[in-house]
């Protein structure tokens, strides 16, 4: 039993991954001797609902100047913030000279978009080297971790926000009540704060537990995000699901009383309960199914050794640690996994020391089986690899359930999103 970090209430821990290293953390073989490991273990408050991580890894730790996590890898990503952007430029940027500010504003790949229009803004990234790209690409970045007395600083510098935006930041995020004085302090009147997050239904109805790994300290509900924001007085007043991440919620926020409050929230609160999101018992449902789902896995797994197949990783996301690291799957089972991100090739994965290697390396030699760590991507990849579909490369996916397909396969068209 841990201590809620919203509201000091009871933590149950529901589900234990045991040890485990930096999701984001590949290293290369000098450093296997020094890797950083803590225990994995995930809990729901029974009092305010917050689904949570009962150990958190400090931030610095995490996201520093060798961060090798680049947004703008994805294609689909980048349609994605610049569809974002137009919406928050229509919909939200109403005044003469409005300001926008970005949480973990990466590589910039979303303010870009206000950057190009001259539109004020300013991110606010800790990872020096991702908001070096940012900078170069024109967009106004501070590096440093937000926080009340940040949230200060800009509103002296800049102005009130009209809008703050943060994807996939949110929940990074250990110490959110602190978060949350500083978004009130940070927005105008009548500003919004738009956010979006993996969100916990889709999380449990794909059993998509790779989503559970150091950085992402929580896994957002409506209901427990409304019991956060009422201590500053800020409410919810649209929720927006959004297709990315393999199934994310926007949250539109304001200060009290300053927005009508849509619909959407009211339906999505009524389902959240109606779909058990306030008791403790649907998170010991989702164990048991995290449980079975690696036993799929793996005996799909060592049949494949068994065949004498070849079987190669598909990207080494941060969510892939989780995977490999729970099920204990070693380069014994995948070759190597390949990857696009130069910063990750020639490294290891973390924990289970898989080889990664160049994109090319699987290109050059196609195995028999792709495991598809980037089942969120399952699209933009089934696009981009008619050739291994041509040389009958198979998949396995593991979200939303374990599976084995080929391209002709009606699988590998049903949206997995
Ligand atoms: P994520 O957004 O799910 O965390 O995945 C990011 C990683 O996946 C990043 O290292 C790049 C890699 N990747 C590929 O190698 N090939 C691909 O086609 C895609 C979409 C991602
Ligand atoms: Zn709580």
């Amino acid at each position: 039993m841990g201590v809620c970090r919203i509201c000091d209430g009871n933590l149950e821990s529901f589900l234990d991954f045991g040890r485990m290293p930096i999701a984001n953390g590949f290293l290369s073989a000098e450093q296997f001797d020094h890797e950083y490991f803590f225990s994995l273990s995930v809990g729901f408050c029974c009092t305010c609902c917050m689904v949570q991580l009962v150990e958190t890894v400090e931030p610095q730790l995490l996201f520093h100047d060798q961060y090798p996590f680049f947004s703008s890898t994805s294609t689909r990503m980048k349609e994605h913030f610049h569809r974002f952007a137009v919406d928050v430029q229509r919909n939200v940027l109403q005044d003469s000279d409005p300001f926008v500010v970005e949480l973990g504003s990466n590589d910039g790949i979303l303010l870009r978009n206000f950057a190009e229009r001259n539109i004020r803004h300013l991110g606010i990234e800790p990872s020096n080297n991702v908001a070096d790209v940012a900078r170069s690409s024109g967009v106004n970045t501070l590096s440093r971790f937000f926080n009340p007395a940040v949230a200060d600083e800009v509103v002296q510098e800049y102005g009130q926000a009209d809008a703050v935006l943060a994807a996939n930041v949110v929940c990074h995020i250990p110490d959110l009540r602190e978060l949350v004085e500083a978004i009130a302090t940070l927005l105008k009147p009548r500003g919004l704060f738009i956010f979006e997050d993996p969100y916990l239904g889709n999380i449990l109805a794909k059993t998509a537990y790779d989503q559970i790994y150091d950085e992402h300290v929580y896994y957002f509900s409506l209901a427990a995000i409304s019991n956060l924001l009422e201590a500053h007085r800020l409410e919810v007043v649209d929720v927006i699901p959004q297709a990315v991440h393999g199934g994310s919620m926007r949250y539109v926020v304001g200060h009290q009383g300053q927005h009508k409050v849509a619909e959407s929230v009211g339906k999505l609160r009524a389902m959240e309960v109606a779909d058990g999101f306030t008791q403790a018992e649907t998170f010991h449902r989702f164990r048991r199914a995290v449980e079975q789902s690696r036993n799929e896995l793996l005996a799909v797994l060592s049949d494949l050794k068994k065949q004498g197949k070849r079987v190669v990783g598909y990207a080494a996301t941060s969510k892939s640690t989780t995977v490999t690291n729970y099920c204990g799957i070693t380069s014994e089972l995948v070759e190597f996994i390949s990857d696009t991100t130069p910063d990750k090739q020639g490294k290891y994965s973390p924990g289970t020391h898989i080889p990664v290697r160049p994109y090319s390396a699987f290109t050059e030699n196609y195995p028999d089986v792709a495991l598809l760590f980037a089942w969120n991507h399952l699209h933009e990849i089934m696009e981009k690899e008619a050739n291994y579909h041509k040389a009958n490369g198979k998949w396995l996916v593991f979200v939303p359930k374990v599976q084995l397909f080929d391209a002709n396969d009606p699988a590998i068209h049903r949206p997995n999103a």
